[in-house]
């Protein structure tokens, strides 16, 4: 089935309880579980056919031949695919991105899991999706999430081959379709990289053993929250983790800060809207855009005061999305 060209779609996805450090960078383990909503709207759009012409990967994205990190990440992703279906073709990937590329808007989570569901299309299907969920997990710590639609977690795992640290999910959109607005105040690439940021506050943050202690408690308080609807417990919990994610690396040394002006008077807005009755709670990822999780009653009245936000370059509304699929 090789010379055959799939095409596959994944959605970003963003962690209500967050993932922020390596346990083990080689097989990529997680320091901490986490539980994500995959939005609908925003997308990775990639094409992948292996071709027995080629004497190396050729990488688009964004239809111009890429010399980044990310090139050499795919490139690292399809080795690892290569090995586990001993296929020896090297592959033309063409990636493109409907949203701002590397600012906090996950775009790593949506890159990878559509290129493996592609890649593995391109090969006639040789993995299970649980094999897709651990290569995905290898490339990117929150990629595996996106693999599936509505609610999933990414389990941190205990085993050192990392045989256990996958991604499933454990809900569909329809068990609760929660609405999010991402507010975003700056589309620029971020200075520090996720994984860059993430070492740094492994080894210097004096917070981070409670960090990842605090793992276990906050998934299953907030897997209990999802399972019976209760949104007040789901929005304390999720803006615990948010908060506690930014405090834990603005105490390494120096500090980490992904946010701007803007991000802080979202967050002031956010909390007095739920004060006021408004079902909203907001999480932040690497990057200082806001994204405002709310009941479908409420989103139009979320959307409107985010968007007249001095500082909010755009608004975009989204529904909880599917996981990654081939479409051609
Ligand atoms: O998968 P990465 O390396 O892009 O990590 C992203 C981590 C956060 O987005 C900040 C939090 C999360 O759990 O998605």
């Amino acid at each position: 089935m090789a010379n055959k060209s799939v095409t596959a779609i994944a959605h970003p996805n963003i962690a209500l309880v967050k993932y922020w450090g390596k346990l083990e960078t080689t097989l990529n383990l997680p320091a901490t579980h986490s539980l994500s909503i995959t939005l609908d709207k925003l997308e990775t759009r990639t094409s992948v056919i292996f071709d027995p012409d080629l004497q190396q990967d050729q990488i688009k994205i964004a239809g111009h031949i890429a010399g980044t990190d990310f090139s050499a990440r795919i490139r690292n992703c399809l080795d690892q695919l290569r090995e586990q279906t001993a296929s020896k073709l090297f592959a033309q990937v063409d990636t493109t991105n409907n949203f701002p590329t590397a600012a906090g808007l996950a775009s790593s989570a949506s890159g990878f899991a559509a290129l493996i569901t592609a890649a593995n299309g391109a090969l006639g299907a040789p993995l299970e999706l649980r094999d897709l969920a651990l290569l995905a997990r290898q490339a990117s710590g929150s990629a595996g999430r996106s693999l599936f639609g509505g609610y999933a977690i990414q389990h941190r795992g205990s085993k050192d081959d990392g045989s256990d640290s996958f991604a499933e999910q454990l809900y569909p959109a329809e068990h609760w379709p929660l609405e999010v607005v991402v507010a975003i105040t700056n589309t620029a690439r971020k200075t520090t990289s996720s994984s860059a940021g993430m070492l740094h506050t492994a080894t210097s943050s004096p917070y981070w053993d409670n960090w990842m202690a605090q793992s276990d408690p906050d998934i299953a308080i907030a897997k209990a929250a999802i399972k019976t609807g209760d949104f007040t417990a789901l929005a304390e919990i999720s803006e615990a983790s948010c908060m506690a994610m930014h405090a834990v690396m603005q105490a390494a040394r120096p500090g980490l800060i992904y946010w701007n002006a803007a991000t802080v008077d979202l967050i002031h807005l956010v909390r007095s809207m739920r004060a006021s009755g408004i079902a909203v709670f907001f999480t932040i990822d690497a990057g200082p855009q806001l994204k405002a999780v709310c009941l479908p009653k409420d989103a139009a009245a979320v959307a409107a005061q985010l968007g007249s936000t001095p500082g909010v370059v755009e608004t975009i509304h989204c529904q909880l999305g599917a996981g990654a699929h081939i479409v051609n």
